[in-house]
């Protein structure tokens, strides 16, 4: 098996962070020390640079049908950039469809991503409704898909949207199990009156996606999904949270005791709502659900973050040309398909607005971009930490390394950049996943299907690698 030995850098986990040496057997970590030295060793020089762990996107929507398209960067754009980004590991969502077996969506997701993807990646499922069909399919494909998350949407009535009954059944499913319930919070039902309000009313433009989706209508519904699971005795993951109005429903229940978790995304950190006003449509550009928000709800997301009440960040990554897809919805902003491009800038982002501007420390950093997601999604300790026996998913990244955002350098498969011009100080240099090079001095070296999926253990549970223990020479 390949020695593989990072030497000089500076390692930081969720806890830690120290100067040290770091050995790769074959897929894993089999040594961390000081001057480590090993005559068949391909050495990878990491001075001057973090060793961290690859990031964990627990948050993406590859090649989904979606708003009468299909999101454009599929599981082969969408991991290489993902993987030029720093990230190791995604879950995606595999969407079902009600009145159909739970088994064909999930093939579905396999026959997408198998050859393509060139990062680890594992499905979190769709729930829609509960019947006997679903409550007989869903231990079994806990079991053997080790899918152990289930998401349930509030919102996009007539499409994704399920109602109280199948989430508080989902709750107590889930508890049952030993799975962890996701939850897209809005009204669906306030926003679709709304919706039609607007549009009865002549105001068509892009904008008027932000303002019929308003935060009440986000805090009310994971304040009633928090509710329902403190009911349920069971536990919860709010998706994309995007303003104060549910941020604090979130703290709430957490200091009610629920066992309730937050996920940001960076987009919701660094814009705001006045993108959806620009002319020319461009607005187009900006429109996703949960909608940008007043600006002043940036700093309240990242006190949420550095006070722990929200944990985790998400990409969202759910991507769509301008031309001739977010322009569908010209003349009707309830057409133009939600969504934006940000698999690729997570990991920069929340380390440049984040860390270079000491609003969160460099150990929170790593636990929000990979390792809480890693525990909380059944994955610890094979992914979202440099242990000895975790899978060697590793990013060298030079913290002072300056780059501009732009859609003429970045690897996303869309004609445009949600954070064109934005500056950003530093970069993921070189990334490995399982002991392999992905990206190797910002080229793309990687192979299309090496990426694996990852049957996950059951929430609370950890995930391990039955390695060897190594036999040095
Ligand atoms: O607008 C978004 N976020 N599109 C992806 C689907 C979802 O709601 O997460
Ligand atoms: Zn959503
Ligand atoms: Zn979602
Ligand atoms: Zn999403």
């Amino acid at each position: 098996m390949g020695l593989k030995l990072i030497k000089n850098g500076t390692i930081v986990t969720a806890s830690d962070m120290y100067k040290a040496d770091i050995l790769i057997e074959g897929e894993q970590v089999a040594l961390i020390g000081t001057n480590l030295t090993y005559d068949n060793a391909e050495i990878i020089d990491a001075e001057g640079y973090y060793v961290m762990p690859g990031g964990v996107d627990p948050h993406t929507h590859l090649e989904m049908p979606f708003g009468g398209t299909v999101s454009k960067d599929d599981f082969e754009t969408g991991t290489i950039a993902a993987a030029f980004g720093g990230t190791t590991t995604l879950i995606d969502f595999c969407i079902t469809r009600k009145g159909e077996s739970l088994q064909n969506p999930i093939r579905e997701w396999h026959a997408k991503s198998k050859d393509k993807a060139v990062i680890d990646y594992s499905f979190h499922l769709m729930i829609g409704e509960i019947n006997d069909e679903v409550m007989k399919e869903l231990p079994v494909i806990l079991k053997e898909e080790g899918i152990t998350s289930f998401k349930v949407f509030m919102a996009y009535k007539d499409v994704f949207q399920a109602d109280d009954g199948t989430l508080f059944q989902t709750l107590q499913t889930a508890k049952e199990l030993g799975a962890l319930v996701m939850v897209h919070a809005e009204n669906g039902d306030v926003i679709d009156y709304l919706v039609n309000e607007a549009l009865s009313a002549g105001n068509t433009a892009p904008i008027y996606h932000a303002l019929t989706r308003p935060p009440e209508a986000e805090g009310e519904a994971t304040a009633r999904a928090a509710e329902l699971t403190g009911l349920a005795g069971s536990q919860l993951y709010v998706v994309h949270v995007s303003c104060e109005e549910s941020a604090s429903k979130i703290k709430e229940a957490r200091e009610k005791g629920y066992d309730v978790w937050g996920e940001t995304c960076p987009q919701y950190l660094v814009l705001d709502q006045d993108k959806l006003d620009l002319p020319d449509f461009e607005g187009a550009k900006y429109v996703w659900s949960p909608p940008l928000r007043e600006k002043w709800n940036q700093d309240k997301l990242w006190s949420a973050l550095k006070n722990g009440s929200l944990q985790t960040i998400g990409s969202d990554q759910c991507s769509f040309d301008f031309d001739g897809q977010k322009t569908l919805g010209e003349g009707d902003f309830s057409k133009i398909p939600n969504g934006g491009p940000m698999i690729e800038d997570r990991f920069s982002i929340l380390f440049s607005e984040g860390v270079k501007k000491g609003r969160i420390s460099i150990n929170q950093f790593v636990d929000m971009i990979s390792t809480r997601s890693a525990k909380l999604f059944g994955m610890y300790p094979k992914k979202g930490t440099i242990a000895v026996g975790s899978d060697a998913d590793i990013v060298l990244f030079d913290p002072v390394k300056e780059r501009t955002i732009s859609v003429d350098t970045h690897h996303m498969a869309v004609d445009y950049s949600a954070f064109e011009g934005m500056q950003v100080t530093g970069e993921p240099v070189t990334v490995l996943s399982r002991g392999e090079f992905v990206i190797k001095d910002q080229q793309f070296v990687g192979t299309l299907g090496a990426g694996q999926y990852i049957k996950r253990a059951r929430y609370g549970e950890r995930l391990v690698n039955q390695a060897d223990r190594i036999a040095l020479k």
